[in-house]
C-alpha cells in the first residue's frame, strides 16, 4: 500500500506562527511537525511516500527531508498544491502516484502514539471501499463526527453544533482506488473547499466503509492548543489516552 501525506494549507488558525512558514515544519517538542505521520507510516511498513505541500516555505521540505533517508527510506516524492482546495482536492494530486493501489492517507498535523499497521492489515484483506479511524475525544465539534449505528457509521457530520457522538474521525483514511473517482463528483462547501467529510460520506452511502477505533493518543496540532497539546502529549510518551 502508498501512503499520502497531506501538508499544505496555509494554517491561518496558527498566525503569526505560521506567517512565513509552513505549520507542518513548526516544532512539536523536539522535532518538526511533519516527522510524525513520516515515521507513523515507516513504522506501519509504508515505503512509497508522497508528500502533498503548498503555501508558504514548500521548498523548505525537501532541504528538511531529502529523499528520506533519516526514516530509512530510499526516496520520498513530492507535490505541489497551489491555494486552499481543501483537502479532498490536495489528495486528487496524488491519483497518478496512486497507480490503482489501494493508500493510506494521512493529515500531516495528525500525532498518533499507536502503530496502524493492524488497521492496514485489515483494510489490505478488505475488497473494496474505505477505513477510517475513530477516536473519542471530548470535543468533537471541532471534528468529523461519526454517527455510529451497530457496527457501520451511517453519517459523517463535519464540525458540527449538536455532535451526534463523541466520536471524532481522524486524519487517517484508507482508500481504494476509486477515492479518485469520487472526488471527481464532488463540490466545494460552503468555505470553498472539496471536503474529505464528502469523501467518506460517498463510501458510506456505497455501504463500502468500515472503520476501527484507534488506540493511544491522538491530536491534531492545527490550532494553539492542539499544537502545544501535541508537544506536551509527545513529551509524556506514556501519555494520557482518552
Ligand atoms: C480535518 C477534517 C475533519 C477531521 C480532522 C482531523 O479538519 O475536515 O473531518 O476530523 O481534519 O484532524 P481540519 O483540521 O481541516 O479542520
Amino acid at each position: 500500500m502508498k501512503g499520502i501525506i497531506l501538508a499544505g494549507g496555509l494554517g491561518t488558525r496558527l498566525l503569526p506562527l505560521t506567517k512565513v512558514t509552513n505549520k507542518h515544519l513548526l516544532p512539536v517538542y523536539n522535532r518538526p511537525m511533519i516527522f510524525y505521520p513520516i515515521q507513523t507510516l515507516v513504522d506501519a511498513g509504508i515505503q512509497d511516500i508522497l508528500i502533498v505541500t503548498g503555501g508558504n516555505s514548500a521548498g523548505d521540505f525537501l532541504r528538511l527531508l531529502g529523499n528520506g533517508k533519516s526514516f530509512g527510506l530510499k526516496h520520498i516524492h513530492y507535490t505541489y498544491q497551489e491555494g486552499e482546495g481543501g483537502i479532498a482536492q490536495a489528495l486528487s494530486l496524488a491519483e497518478d502516484f496512486a497507480e490503482n493501489e489501494k493508500v493510506v492517507v494521512i493529515l500531516g498535523d495528525n500525532i498518533i502514539e499507536a502503530d496502524i499497521a493492524p488497521h492496514i492489515r485489515r483494510f489490505e484483506k478488505q475488497a473494496r471501499g474505505g477505513r477510517l479511524l475513530l477516536k473519542k475525544v471530548r470535543d468533537p465539534e471541532r471534528f468529523g463526527v461519526a454517527e455510529i449505528k451497530g457496527n457501520k457509521i451511517i453519517q459523517i457530520t463535519e464540525k458540527p453544533k449538536h455532535p451526534k457522538s463523541s466520536y471524532a474521525v481522524i486524519g487517517i483514511y484508507m482508500y481504494d482506488p476509486d477515492v479518485f473517482k469520487i472526488i471527481k463528483t464532488l463540490k466545494p462547501s460552503r468555505r470553498g473547499e472539496l471536503e474529505i467529510t464528502d469523501v467518506n460520506n460517498a463510501y458510506i452511502r456505497r455501504g463500502q466503509m468500515e472503520y476501527d477505533i484507534l488506540k493511544g493518543y491522538w491530536t491534531d496540532a492545527g490550532t494553539f492548543e492542539s499544537l502545544y497539546r501535541a508537544s506536551w502529549l509527545v513529551a509524556n510518551k506514556s501519555g494520557t489516552s482518552r
